[in-house]
């Protein structure tokens, strides 16, 4: 269990995603409104990986590129089928111009 800094805060407003892997994890960080999220990248449907899906930032949501289903950043609940699965999400925080997530 280690926090592990990922990325710069700018890069987040630049760039909306940020991918990265840590061991055998596939994360995805993204900024709303000077919050952070971040959940597992791959979709729980099949293989999809939703760092090149769409982001909604009112909704505060991702959507699978691949069946669409459409999961909420914070909880990582599917809204809709096929997916029924959550996606895994991850605690994390902002140090100076950093950001860090904790992986367990
Ligand atoms: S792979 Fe994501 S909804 Fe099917």
């Amino acid at each position: 269990m280690t926090w592990v800094n990922v990325c710069k805060v700018d890069v987040l407003d630049n760039d909306k995603i940020v991918a990265f892997d840590y061991n055998d994890k596939k994360i995805l960080v993204t900024k709303i409104q000077d919050k952070i999220y971040a959940t597992d990248r791959i979709c729980t449907h099949e293989y999809a990986d939703l760092s090149t899906g769409f982001l909604n930032e009112d909704e505060k949501t991702i959507t699978c590129p691949l069946h669409f289903s459409r999961f909420e950043l914070e909880t990582g609940i599917s809204q809709n089928p096929p997916a029924k699965i959550p996606l895994q999400t991850y605690a994390n925080k902002m140090e100076g111009n950093c950001v860090y997530v904790f992986i367990d």
